[in-house]
């Protein structure tokens, strides 16, 4: 950044807040930092550059920045928020722009926005992904509100993200309102999704295929190499190969009980009020929810599910055709937000965002961001060719796959649940219409009928 580049405050220095206060330093950017937690300020104050101005509390560090002013939040979503922007406020004015970099409801955004825009205030709601090495290095940035607010703070931002390949910075407004942190929310909520569909992968692998861990991390290494590949496949190497001190894989030591902080969970609430499937999205919470049931599990479990005949390539094939159906999933969450809230997303800006820097970051973006870029506004996502070539090769070991996980025994349903998405997606008609019989008859609810308009109602009699 330049010598006149403004300060920017900072609220909240724990582990994402110091890390990316540390990335805004060395890009040279002036910081007025608060954090209320002392044995966290003093953390932050040993390794953030002396220039650094520290204030007592937020009515300073807003009397310390020179307005229009721009103040970063990084503190806890849900109520920290509320009482970090309520002490702001009275000692901001029209013009000042707060960006919350938190892992904020979209509909929390959405409400702070409105008490904001009452006295001119501006709200970025902004997604930072990568945990805690992406603050430090080069996180992807989701910004969703007002296009003149963001533009003077995005020369700042878009400095410390991730670059794609081709050096474009993984730092956007991808629409108005709560664009950002909705946006944010679903990335989340294909990570449950992705991750399901990889656990799913090392079970048939250990269990239905007997494979020791250095083979399956050798096997998640290979697929990292080709168009399975991405952050998470990449990791999930390093997770079966870690041993414990005593030599012993750690992953034997680690409690079958996954927790979650909620973002798959508003992912999955919104399909279900906006009406749409995003099947494993949900599945994947689910499938969190049954391993937190482990008391439950351990006094049920009998017999152990065993051997499987599987081929390599199927398996990989099923994680490749599972992640991509999990994005369209996602990306159809995403449009059916914007077309209820307006916000204008632009599905293209999101993949090319997810690129690099974000947990998600795969080169299956750049597929997906030219795939969609090829397609009419408002077409479905499942519509485009190159995608629809990549399920033609993909589907049939995804079929195979899951079809001996089902008839072995293994839970899988990220796998099975993206089929069934997408086989229902590519059928011109449902069973619906004997949903439809059954509701009339037992509730008169009526039904549409193909052949005139209107509510039909009949009696169902069976003859
Ligand atoms: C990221 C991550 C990050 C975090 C989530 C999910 O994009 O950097 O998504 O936000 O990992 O909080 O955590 P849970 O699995 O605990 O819900």
């Amino acid at each position: 950044m330049t010598d006149t580049t403004a300060p920017l405050g900072i609220i909240g220095l724990g582990t994402m807040g110091r890390n990316l206060a540390l990335n805004l330093a060395d890009h040279g950017v002036p910081l007025v930092a608060w954090e209320r937690d002392a044995d966290l300020a003093a953390r932050a104050r040993a390794e953030l550059p002396e220039a650094t101005v520290w204030a007592a509390d937020a009515a300073d560090l807003a009397r310390r920045l020179p307005s229009p002013r721009a103040v970063l939040l990084m503190v806890t979503a849900g109520a920290a928020v509320d009482a970090v922007i309520d002490g702001l406020r009275p000692h901001l004015q029209a013009g000042d722009v707060i960006i919350d970099g938190g892992n904020t409801d979209a509909a929390d955004t959405t409400r702070r926005q409105k008490d904001l825009a009452e006295r001119g205030i501006h709200l970025i709601g902004l997604g930072v992904s990568g945990g805690e090495e992406g603050a430090r290095h080069g996180p992807a940035l989701m910004a969703g509100g007002d296009p003149a607010a963001w533009d003077r703070v995005a020369p700042t931002l878009q400095a410390v993200a991730a670059r794609a390949t081709d050096g474009t910075p993984c730092c956007d407004r991808l629409g108005g309102g709560a664009a950002g942190h909705f946006v944010k929310t679903v990335h989340n909520g294909i990570e449950y999704a992705v991750m399901q569909a990889l656990a799913e992968a090392y079970d048939l692998m250990r269990h239905g295929l007997s494979m020791d861990l250095d083979a399956i991390g050798g096997t998640f290494a290979r697929w990292n190499q080709g168009p399975a590949g991405g952050y998470l496949v990449e990791i999930a190497a390093d997770v079966v190969r870690t041993r414990d001190a005593d030599g012993a894989p750690l992953l034997d030591k680690v409690v079958d009980r996954a927790g979650q902080k909620g973002t798959g969970r508003w992912a999955s609430l919104a399909a279900l009020d906006l009406g749409v499937a995003a099947p494993s999205i949900a599945e994947a919470v689910f499938a969190r929810a049954v391993s937190a049931a482990r008391d439950e599990r351990q006094a049920l479990a009998g017999t152990p599910p065993g051997r499987l005949e599987i081929a390599a390539d199927d398996l990989e094939s099923a994680v490749r055709a599972t992640t991509l159906l999990s994005f369209l999933q996602g990306f159809v969450l995403i449009a059916a937000a914007d077309a209820r809230d307006g916000w204008s997303v632009d599905p293209v800006a999101v993949a090319r965002v997810w690129r690099a820097g974000c947990i998600l970051r795969a080169p299956l973006l750049d597929r997906l961001a030219e795939a969609f870029g090829g397609l009419p506004p408002g077409a479905h996502p499942l519509a485009a060719p190159a995608l629809r070539a990549e399920l033609a090769e993909t589907l049939p070991g995804l079929r195979r796959t899951a079809a001996a996980a089902l008839l072995g025994g293994y839970a899988v349903p990220a796998l099975t649940s993206a089929l069934s998405w997408h086989d229902g997606m590519v059928r011109a008609r449902v069973p619906a219409d004997f949903l439809q019989g059954l509701r009339d008859r037992f509730g008169a609810h009526t039904f549409e009928r193909i052949d005139a308009p209107g509510s039909h109602h009949a009696t169902w009699s069976g003859a």
